[in-house]
């Protein structure tokens, strides 16, 4: 008896455990991890805070974001947009490049969304700033390490990747341009 009813115990506990699908208690979990090898030599291009895998290194990869809310933090970087920039390749929601004076960001894989943020406009707010931007890109953070993505690691699955329009617009000095723990929202 004893046995029986502490089984049911048991049941009446799990079934108050909040269920995983509840968006509240959403975690994103790595979807798997990339060893990092070594680049071909002169293939290791480290400029502008890019840094190139570290051979036997492990870095995990990330298919979702962390959940969006009204304030969802991230990180914002640096980034240039334009032709021959550090970007090097078109934006993939439209194949075209942007100037660096207007606001468009780019997205870790989870938030770009399979490219359905693809002109949306978010809300990115810092120390009492605030900038809306246009979402035009993606940063990939299932995959790294290879030739394609010049030997560097698969991105954080919290970046919003800016110009230097934003920066500004946030009114953040120059010389403290690269990385900021900032809040975003769909606009
Ligand atoms: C590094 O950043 C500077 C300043 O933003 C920029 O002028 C330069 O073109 C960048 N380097 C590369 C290789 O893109
Ligand atoms: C995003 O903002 C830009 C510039 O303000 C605007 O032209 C565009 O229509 C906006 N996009 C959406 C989907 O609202």
């Amino acid at each position: 008896m004893k046995k029986i009813s502490l089984g049911a115990l048991l049941i009446v506990l799990v079934s108050l455990v909040p269920r995983s699908s509840d968006a509240r208690f959403q975690v994103c979990k790595p979807s798997g991890k990339i060893k990092g090898t070594k680049p071909p030599p002169g293939k290791c291009v480290e400029d502008n805070d890019s840094f190139c895998c570290i051979p036997g290194k492990l870095y995990p990869t990330y298919k979702c974001s962390p959940p969006v809310s009204g304030t969802t933090k991230a990180i914002l970087t640096l980034n240039s947009f334009e032709k021959g920039g550090d970007g090097g390749v078109p934006s993939k929601c439209d194949k075209k490049y942007h100037s660096d004076d207007t606001p468009v960001i780019a997205l870790s894989t989870g938030w770009y969304n399979g490219g359905r943020r693809c002109f949306q406009n978010i809300t990115i707010s810092s120390n009492g700033q605030m900038v809306n931007a246009m979402v035009v890109d993606e940063r990939d953070s299932t995959t790294g390490c290879d030739e394609e993505h010049d030997y560097q690691p698969p991105f954080a699955n919290n970046i919003v990747d800016a110009t230097r329009a934003v920066w500004k617009a946030l009114g953040v000095p120059m010389n403290d341009w690269g990385e900021l723990d900032i809040t975003w929202s769909d606009s």
